[in-house]
């Protein structure tokens, strides 16, 4: 492929390459200043592997996921699972209700900020994505799915009594299906960057991975169409799917990618109102489930970061539960007053099309939740979660 290229496309590469030299010094000295360098990986692997090098601070974010990290590509597809209206975003820049699940910033958006790579990180669908955008990195996730590909088909189910299963073409984005989207975007970062530097972008950066809520909280127990497994069984095969995603992943490029584990799902408001009994406590059930596939998942990452199956990865496995129980366990050290209910309504029942400004009213202080809606954080509550991530894991 490299001899079909043209004289000035070359000479382009050349310059871009270049600059990214100039660049990965910059960023290592400034990386070195101020955090951890991750470690390096290993030298020892096999003579295919590209050489071993210091990791240099990830040029670029990229997220998978569901709606906990979904910046609005859901506005872009024919789905019901969006929020592209107030209050959602009411703490945006703008009082923009971008599709993030949220009043403000999501996870992706924090993380990113704290890398000192930007402030927020696009949707790859929908929007006008610039040069810059492109570069430094885009978020493929989509409320509702999971890492079981049935739960985007059937994420309607918390939205309607009997659940009906929606039409494929009106299902949210599966995990495969932003991968699908991942595709096409190296081809267009090849086109801007050229193919030595997309490559790099690619292999340096970070990837993260937020999903399997609803793959326990919705498909498994809430609707009937996984109740041919029991829980063991299907918890080991979302965490299957989990790990032939993140082998696919590593597959496009992807070595730094860090998974995140379930949360307290048993806690989260909408299934305190479905299972928690009148008074809406933590269904302790809905937390075991969390615990088991958590400990499952984490075994998994282990077996494969830096296997010889997955030669120069680094994969972590983060952990959602430890924190976000705390927080709800805990308000007063947090400076919340309510982490039952969400901030939106009655905060009991309304999560995405049932919390707008015609049906539900947002609270006065939201700072003041832990929950936005009965699904998702306040920017407050993931600023917190995401904080005490950092705290643990690093950069
Ligand atoms: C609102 O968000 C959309 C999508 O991210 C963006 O295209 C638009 O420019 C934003 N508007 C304002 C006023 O910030
Ligand atoms: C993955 O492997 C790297 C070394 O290659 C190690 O530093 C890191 O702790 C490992 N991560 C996990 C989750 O075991």
């Amino acid at each position: 492929m490299a001899s079909k290229r043209t004289a000035s496309h070359r000479a382009t590469t050349i310059l871009a390459v270049a600059a990214m030299a100039v660049m990965i010094v910059h960023r290592t000295v400034r990386a070195a200043a101020a955090a951890p360098v991750p470690v390096a990986a290993t030298t020892a692997v096999a003579a295919a592997a590209p050489p071993a090098t210091k990791l240099p601070w990830p040029p670029a974010l990229f997220v998978f996921g569901d709606s906990i990290v979904d910046p609005g590509n859901n506005n872009a597809i024919t789905t019901l699972v969006r929020c592209n209206f107030p209050p959602y975003g009411q703490d945006f820049p703008g009082h923009n209700a971008t599709g993030r699940f949220s009043n403000g910033r999501v996870p992706g958006d924090i993380l990113a900020s704290r890398l000192g790579i930007k402030e927020y990180v696009p949707a790859y669908l929908g929007t006008e994505l610039s040069d810059f955008d492109l570069l430094t990195g885009v978020s493929f996730a989509s409320g509702g799915c999971g890492f079981d590909p049935l739960t985007a088909e059937l994420v309607l189910c918390v939205l309607t009594t009997p659940c009906v299963v929606v039409h494929h073409h009106q299902s949210v984005l599966t995990m495969d299906n932003q991968l699908d989207l991942f595709k096409e975007y190296k081809e267009k970062l090849k086109r801007i960057a050229g193919a030595p530097r997309a490559a790099d972008i690619v292999s340096t950066s970070l990837y993260m991975v937020v999903t399997g809520t609803d793959d326990l909280a919705n498909t498994y127990f809430t609707t009937p169409f996984r109740r041919d497994y029991d829980l063991q069984s299907y918890i080991d095969f979302i965490v299957q799917c989990a790990s032939d995603f993140i082998q696919k992943l590593y597959g496009l490029g992807a070595r730094r990618i860090n998974i995140a584990g379930a949360p307290p799902i048993g806690c989260v408001p909408s299934q305190r109102t479905n299972a928690g009994g009148l008074d809406r406590g933590c269904v302790a059930l809905y937390n075991q489930a969390s615990v088991v596939f958590n400990a499952a998942l984490e075994k998994e990452i282990k077996r494969l970061n830096g296997s010889d199956a997955l030669p120069g990865s680094l994969l972590k496995y983060i952990d959602l539960y430890t924190p976000l129980i705390d927080m709800i366990q805990r308000p007063d050290a947090y400076g919340f007053d309510v982490t039952n209910r969400g901030c939106c309504g009655t905060g009991v029942f309304e999560v995405t099309l049932m919390c707008n400004r015609y049906t539900a009213h947002a609270c006065k202080d939201s700072s003041k939740f832990l929950f936005w809606d009965t699904y998702h954080l306040t920017e407050r509550g993931y600023n917190l979660l995401m904080a005490q991530i950092v705290n643990r894991y690093g950069l």
